[in-house]
């Protein structure tokens, strides 16, 4: 039976302490409330294999290399497990963090060389025809990273990129800034700078402009 809806895509991307948590939960309410099903998920992660791979990632040191390949390796694992069967029976799917934050963290971060990742990329999300899986939309959280270590200043025990200095962030947010000129149609830069509130209301809009949402949820969903 053909779903009533056809998947949606939705990637959330930032440097850590961005912000974009809240909102992540409150997109999730959104859709629901118009009656999506909704399959909210993350990276590192979603699956127990990912999940444990993640525990890994954020708390082993290794060398570069092998730390892309168990990010890769997790996605692979993400993306045949959930990702592609909730797409395919018409589900948004809400992840916090996808592709894009190993380019800007593994990357812009860490220097690893782009190339590898774009090949890691190509066999792990490459698709009958040749296209890349990719998300349909990245809400991208662009903050400042020296306002975004205040704000995590107060955060639990940091894991392994949290506890980077400034400087990496700096890189990440190159990073960042990268996939998103290299994809304008598919990111939407958040000014991650203002309210929760105003953020709140950026978001909103980009979904309502896309025909994703509508007006009343827009209006009354979400984090106050
Ligand atoms: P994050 O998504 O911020 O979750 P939490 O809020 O629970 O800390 O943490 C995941 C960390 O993993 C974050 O610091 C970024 C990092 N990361 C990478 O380095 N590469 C990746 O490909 C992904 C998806 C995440």
């Amino acid at each position: 039976m053909t779903p009533p809806h056809s998947g949606l895509f939705i990637s959330f991307e930032g440097i850590d302490g961005a912000g974009k948590t809240t909102h992540i939960e409150g997109v999730v309410a959104a859709f629901r409330a118009q009656g999506r099903v909704v399959c909210q998920t993350r990276e590192p992660g979603g699956t127990p294999l990912a999940e444990k791979l993640r525990a890994l990632v954020l708390n082993d040191a290794m060398d570069p290399l092998t730390e892309a390949l168990l990010i890769f390796a997790a996605r692979r694992d993400h993306l045949q497990q959930v990702i592609e069967p909730a797409l395919a029976r018409g589900e948004v799917v809400v992840c916090d963090r996808f592709t894009d934050a190993t380019f800007a963290y593994q990357g812009g971060g860490r220097g690893f060389d782009l190339d590898t990742l774009a090949q890691l990329e190509r066999m792990v999300q490459g698709r009958p025809g040749g296209s890349l899986r990719q998300p349909d939309l990245t809400i991208w959280f662009d903050l400042d990273p020296a306002v975004a270590a205040e704000r995590l200043a107060d955060a639990r025990v940091p894991d392994r990129f949290e506890s980077q200095p400034v400087a990496f962030f700096g890189q990440v947010a190159a990073g960042y800034a990268a996939r998103a000129a290299a994809a304008p149609s598919r990111f939407e830069r958040i000014d991650a700078a203002q309210s929760r509130h105003q953020v709140w209301q950026q978001i909103t809009r980009v979904l309502v402009r896309k025909g994703w949402l509508a007006i009343m949820v827009a209006a009354h969903g979400g984090p106050q």
